[in-house]
């Protein structure tokens, strides 16, 4: 009897929606309901665990502003955000894959002259970038603005700090054979923000805040899908990552040097060198 009361219920609440203009707002409250109440019936919540949860979101919700989305986090730590990347970025032939945005995109960051140094006094090792936009029939896409960002050695993103600096971030445009080249930073591991509810989330479940090192890119070009990745560093722990954005396809190489660099910058110590062809999908 509890049972079948329980599931007249959710038939109940979702009745309710029955009325809605929009099919597909009625199709995602509808499915909502479902899956939220299938979930409270699943573990038996308990009412001091209904009242955890809401605690927890008014907590995420206090915390986010116009510079920390503590949402955003939580949807990454829960995978949704990939889930949600997958399911709108299907794989179309040899087009790269796409992955998280992340929350430290920049719009209008300062473009860069090819061969530049996107570093700009950010700490970390040198990383020379040189690579290929091409559209999945093979032709060059040229004049292309390639957006770059990353976190510096110290675990951290320009936006990161108070002073308002731009540091390992930029853009370059492709040549007219679609090449591009620049420097930037080998990438490192860094923690995403852990100080709060989503920190304390990690915590209590025993996983880390760390994120596989990589380096963003994002390509928006009319005709073409949005291109939104990153390159992943072959040689470094690539068992986990806090917002599973890993992708085998993604997974490079980047080459250890020391002595000559590639335009002739005199580098201190060593220095890395990744290859990347970025391939756009047609658009739709
Ligand atoms: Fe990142």
């Amino acid at each position: 009897m509890t049972e079948a009361a329980e599931q007249q219920l959710t038939e109940t609440v979702v009745e309710s929606f029955a009325g809605t203009a929009d099919p597909r707002l009625r199709e995602l409250v509808t499915a909502l309901t479902r899956h939220l109440h299938a979930f409270a019936r699943e573990v038996r919540l308990t009412e001091a665990e209904w009242s955890a949860g809401i605690a927890f979101l008014t907590a995420t919700g206090h915390l986010t502003d116009d510079r920390r989305q503590e949402f955003v986090l939580l949807s990454d730590v829960l995978g949704l955000s990939m889930q949600t990347v997958m399911i709108n970025h299907a794989a179309h032939g040899e087009a790269t894959e796409a992955t998280v945005l992340g929350p430290f995109f920049v719009e209008d960051a300062p473009v860069v002259e090819s061969g530049g140094d996107l570093a700009a006094g950010a700490p970390g090792e040198p990383c020379w970038v040189e690579g290929v936009l091409r559209a999945a029939d093979g032709s060059p896409v040229a004049g292309a603005r390639i957006d770059v960002w990353e976190a510096d050695d110290d675990g951290r993103y320009d936006t990161q700090y108070a002073d308002g600096r731009t540091a390992a971030r930029g853009a370059v445009i492709s040549a007219a054979d679609g090449g591009f080249r620049f420097w930037a930073l080998t990438p490192t591991p860094y923690p995403i923000p852990s100080d709060g509810p989503v920190g304390q989330l990690l915590a209590a479940t025993g996983r880390s805040p760390m994120r596989a090192p990589h380096l963003h890119f994002r390509v928006v070009e009319p005709g073409y899908d949005p291109l939104v990745t990153h390159l992943f560093v072959a040689d470094e722990d690539l068992t986990y990552d806090s917002v599973f954005g890993i992708r085998a396809s993604l997974v490079h190489d980047f080459v250890r040097h020391g002595g000559p660099t590639p335009d002739g910058r005199a580098v201190d110590g060593s220095w890395t060198r990744v290859d990347v062809e970025l391939v756009l999908a047609p658009a739709g």
